[in-house]
């Protein structure tokens, strides 16, 4: 039996009953749905549109229902199309008649909305939950490993070294934009559709606010097509998960470079990867892999959404339903990802010494070298020539700066003198760099404490909000 099926005269085809599902993937708005129709019928009754015997029918059918949800007692059926339909008609079955009133002056184009916005707000709460707690690994990690030296690269060539807990505290800059754009989404996300109808509002006397109030939504939508139609939160979060997607990959792939044999920086934990079915000494780094793999289907979910509601006249269209599964797989890949990258780096052991030999090899004294002669007076210009001389005439006679005597320094400038070569370790270059935001032990310890400071904050916040949506 069809809830809609009184102007019907012909069965739905087969085919088109699994087409038009949502069912298979929408039951995980089942929580959503049940607190958005409690509240739903609260409204109604606290407005007269109801009587409170009839709500207090409704809210123990509905909870009964939701116990065998949790208890995973109740299966789904495809002739009821979607989640919506489902447990209209399982409150049905379950009280009788009465609770056909549950759809008093409500759409399933609201419904769906409501739902849609619950699920999104709990969903940037806990990422941003998850970001914090990568950032608190990647931040216990640069503690740790302070005075770790490596070198930082640009082209992927050695350029300067650079402490290993700044290349870390990089990451956890990006997470915090990451943190900060979810944490401006949320006023979005966290606005009432409810109370819009199909899409022109209701003609029941209801009350907005109330249902807004009860579900803990700090603001509702002013304009009944708009909430209907606006899924503008979805792609926010299909972007912003991107963008995280992007810095995960990108920390992904150098845990892959480093664990390499040829860098052989840091060794992943036996727990996190697996071995070649055919090469027995094989060990790959497949979590960090398939991190970064996965980094395209999240792009692909946003770009899928964009296109799904390009050039969509207002307001609901059947299109819409394809929202969902582009969201759910995103939320999980998500969470999957930043759970793993956090258990790797917690378990990454650090090749402390490896680092440092790679970045004592070469030529990363040139630029300090080129800054001492501008010190004495030098055009940087002309210093940069100096030393790119020097280099030159090292390489052909196949040693370091550190080893040419000081009158082979000073054919190349008389600017030359004995102070020089103290500037060639590479703890004098690193802690050299004492400019706002450099590599110098000051910098790293200052911005540590400004990245503790910005995570206790969020947490707080988090806890906040967390708190304000239970009550
Ligand atoms: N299953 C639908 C969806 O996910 C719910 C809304 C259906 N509304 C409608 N007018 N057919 O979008």
């Amino acid at each position: 039996m069809k809830l809609w099926g009184g102007r019907f005269t012909k069965p739905t085809h087969r085919l088109v009953e699994e087409f038009n599902a949502s069912i298979p993937f929408d039951y995980r708005l089942a929580e959503e749905d049940i607190q958005g129709s409690m509240a739903h019928v609260t409204m109604l009754a606290a407005c007269g549109i109801i009587s409170k015997q009839e709500m207090r029918q409704m809210i123990a059918g509905l909870e009964t229902i939701q116990q065998k949800i949790r208890a995973g007692k109740i299966s789904f059926a495809i002739e009821q199309e979607d989640i919506h339909l489902n447990l209209e008609k399982m409150l049905i079955d379950e009280i009788g008649p009465v609770g056909g009133k549950v759809h008093t002056g409500r759409s399933r184009n609201d419904q769906v909305a409501l739902d849609l916005h619950l699920y999104l707000r709990k969903q940037v709460l806990e990422v941003m939950s998850l970001l914090v707690q990568l950032q608190q690994v990647l931040l216990e990690r640069a503690e740790q490993h302070l005075h770790v030296l490596l070198p930082g690269y640009t082209h992927l060539q050695r350029a300067q070294p650079v402490r290993f807990s700044h290349h870390l505290l990089a990451y956890v800059s990006m997470l915090e934009r990451d943190v900060e754009r979810l944490r401006d989404s949320y006023q979005r996300v966290n606005t009432c559709p409810l109370g819009a109808g199909a899409l022109a509002g209701t003609s029941f006397p209801i009350d907005r606010h109330l249902v807004a109030d009860q579900l803990a939504f700090t603001r509702i939508y002013d304009n009944s097509m708009d909430a209907v139609s606006d899924r503008d939160d979805l792609i926010e979060f299909c972007s912003n998960t991107s963008l995280i997607m992007v810095h995960l990959s990108r920390l992904a792939e150098e845990l892959i470079l480093w664990s390499s044999e040829e860098f052989a920086f840091i060794t992943l934990d036996d727990a996190y990867c697996t071995g070649s079915s055919m090469m027995p000494q094989k060990k790959n780094p497949d979590i960090p892999e398939l991190i970064r793999g996965k980094t395209g289907r999240v792009f692909g979910h946003l770009i899928a959404l964009l296109t799904l509601f390009k050039a969509l006249p207002l307001t609901y269209n059947k299109d819409y339903q394809e929202d969902k599964e582009a969201l759910f797989d995103t939320v999980a890949t998500v969470k999957n990802s930043l759970t793993l990258m956090a258990l790797l780096l917690k378990t990454v052991q650090v090749h402390e010494g490896e680092m440092r030999k790679k970045a004592t090899a070469g030529f990363m004294g040139a630029t300090d070298i080129a800054d001492y002669l501008v010190k004495q007076g030098m055009p940087f210009r002309e210093a940069h020539e100096v030393v790119g001389r020097l280099v030159r005439r090292c390489i052909e006679q196949n040693k370091t700066i550190a080893e040419c005597s000081l009158a082979e320094l000073k054919e190349e400038s008389p600017l030359f003198e004995m102070d020089v070569f103290a500037l060639l370790s590479c703890e004098a270059i690193v802690n050299a760099r004492q400019s706002f935001g450099g590599t110098a032990e000051e910098q790293v310890r200052q911005t540590m404490n400004r990245k503790r400071e910005k995570i206790a904050e969020t947490l707080s916040w988090l806890l906040q909000v967390g708190k304000g949506n239970m009550e």
